[in-house]
């Protein structure tokens, strides 16, 4: 079963100064390192991400004993680095927001334990907030005036799911994917097309390339009607498709693959974005999570929701894979709404968003 974050207790009163000040977001759940600083407006000062690519990239994935390691090595320089940006010391910090959840048991466990003994020593709230959390805040770092009721698509390397939003801590539930997350299918699919790890954007710059219209492959709406999503059929078909090639495809043929298949990822998210927008009766779609960087998602998102008349957000790039801003961002929001995590809290690898 999945888990979500238990009930709020308060941290023992004697321990923590009044909020205020900046927040500071500290994220590890999976591959990046990151930390940023946000004033007590909720503008960004700092946002300092440490890509653990290099790490990966000669096993082709995520290997989840290097990542917490090279969390353990990185988050102390990556924090100082962000109060350095930000031209702020320990004091200016009011308070500490950490991803609690969803990821890697051992990588989570860096920042949430690190954010711990920075809370303890400065005597400051702590609030561990959902990654799914983070990145649905992401919609809002650029336009605070974004409307707070719309639907959201989540999705990254490892979700793909629909939600409606009111932005007041609950979110409902419209559709999610049955196997694979659509990062996931652009991960694999670069691996079968030989590409480096990270797959998603290195597909996107091979697509560029091609004709996306020129092979078809196929879209899956699992069930018509409803707003689920699988990718997994869709895998299988190119690896059938690269295998009747017999590894022969020249460089274009390749371009046109990535492209044919990009496009088949891409035409169910655009469909099942706007249908939930249209099924839940809101005006306003956001997109969030890594694959929201997808050029190709980005373009046929925008020509849609123009010709709809859909207000549409997509954050800026640097805010669309994980980063900390985004954690710092859904904290803020957290604790003004009065929500504090106590310092005995654990590290939830499947922590789900409450949904209602
Ligand atoms: O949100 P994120 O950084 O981490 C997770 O929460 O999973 O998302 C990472 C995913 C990866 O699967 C990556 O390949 C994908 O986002 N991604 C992209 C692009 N940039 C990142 N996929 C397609 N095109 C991109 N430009
Ligand atoms: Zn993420």
């Amino acid at each position: 079963m999945p888990s979500q974050i238990p009930p709020r207790k308060t941290a023992p009163a004697h321990h923590i100064r009044q909020s205020h000040g900046s927040v500071l977001g500290l994220e590890t759940s999976c591959d990046e390192t990151a930390a940023a600083i946000l004033d007590t407006q909720g503008r960004v000062l700092s946002n300092i991400i440490s890509s653990q690519h290099d790490v990966h990239r000669p096993f082709g994935g995520v290997v989840p004993e290097l990542a917490s390691r090279s969390h353990i090595q990185t988050i102390e320089a990556v924090t100082r680095s962000a109060l350095d940006h930000a031209r702020l010391q320990w004091p200016d910090i009011g308070s500490i927001a950490v991803t609690q959840g969803p990821g890697l048991a051992g990588a989570l466990l860096v920042g949430l334990s690190y954010a711990k003994g920075l809370a303890y020593a400065l005597r400051i709230p702590l609030v561990g907030v959902s990654h799914l959390e983070g990145h649905i805040a992401s919609a809002w770092m650029d336009d605070p005036s974004f409307p707070t009721t719309c639907a959201v698509l989540v999705v990254s390397g490892g979700h793909t799911h629909l939600y409606r939003t009111s932005l007041d801590g609950h979110y409902h539930l419209l559709g999610r994917t049955w196997d694979d997350a659509a990062g996931e299918a652009f991960d694999k699919g670069a691996q079968m097309l030989g590409l480096d790890h990270p797959g998603g954007p290195a597909l996107d710059r091979l697509a560029q390339s091609g004709d996306p219209h020129r092979i078809r492959f196929p879209r899956s709406y699992v069930n018509r009607a409803g707003l689920d999503f699988s990718f997994s059929g869709l895998k299988t078909s190119l690896l059938y498709y690269l295998q009747d090639r017999k590894g022969h495809a020249t460089a274009p043929e390749q371009a046109d693959i990535a492209a044919g298949y990009q496009e088949a990822i891409v035409e169910v998210l655009v469909n099942r974005a706007f249908q939930a927008v249209h099924e839940s009766g809101v005006t306003a779609l956001a997109v969030v999570g890594g694959v929201s960087a997808n050029s190709r998602l980005r373009a046929l998102l925008a020509e849609r929701a123009a010709a709809e008349g859909i207000q549409l957000s997509l954050p800026a790039l640097d805010y669309c894979t994980d980063n900390a801003a985004m954690i710092a961002a859904a904290g803020r929001m957290a604790l003004m709404r009065g929500r504090v995590t106590p310092l005995d809290c654990e590290a939830i690898s499947d922590l789900e968003l409450p949904v209602c």
